[in-house]
């Protein structure tokens, strides 16, 4: 199956960016198309209306146009989304075709905190519903993300790495019955 992940901060330390690239091997080692949009490549202009999309904004949108699924690794800023990310999806929701109508999406994210970013998840549903795209009830979360994951973006805690094992499983059962 075609895939996206999208996400990760702007810092190249980022653990969302960690963890997107480790959902993203993952993802590649069973078999499907994945693409990545993280770190500089979300650096994009502010939106503005009547602005024409920068080149790397309709890489995305191309991107998105192809995938069969999006995942989206999202840090959680003042428990909601992060202005960078927000200004993605802002852009691609002017975009046409919308590539976010029926468009399925696994909803992840990585804090130092005790939440894990859960709090984003929530801006980040009604965002998403505000679109069309149908966002996986389940969603991937990782507290003290800092100690949590590895190196790899792995999660240590047993309990943590089977339920993104879990999670990843019901969204790619999801993205096949909607292809
Ligand atoms: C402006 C700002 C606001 C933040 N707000 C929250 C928050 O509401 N909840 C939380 O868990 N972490 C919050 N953090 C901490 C981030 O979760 C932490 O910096 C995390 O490492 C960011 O993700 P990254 O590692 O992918 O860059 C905030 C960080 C910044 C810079």
């Amino acid at each position: 199956m075609r895939l996206v992940l999208m996400g990760g901060s702007l810092r190249p330390e980022s653990l969302n960016a960690r963890l997107l690239r480790h959902l993203a091997i993952r993802l590649e080692a069973r078999g499907h198309d994945v693409s990545s949009f993280t770190g500089e490549a979300l650096r994009l202009p502010h939106y503005e209306e009547g602005l024409a999309p920068s080149p790397e904004t309709r890489t995305l949108h191309e991107g998105l146009q192809a995938a069969q699924g999006l995942v989206i690794v999202s840090p959680e800023y003042n428990a909601g989304i992060p202005g960078h990310l927000k200004n993605a999806v802002d852009w691609l929701s002017t975009m046409k075709p919308s590539p976010w109508p029926g468009l399925p999406v696994l909803l992840c994210a990585a804090s130092p905190g005790a939440f894990g970013g859960a709090r984003a998840l929530m801006a980040w549903r009604a965002t998403l519903a505000n679109m069309g795209a149908l966002t996986l009830p389940e969603t991937l979360t990782v507290p003290h993300a800092d100690q949590q994951l590895d190196g790899d973006g792995a999660a240590t805690d047993p309990r943590t790495a089977a339920a993104a094992a879990k999670t990843l499983e019901g969204f790619l059962s999801l993205v096949a019955r909607l292809r």
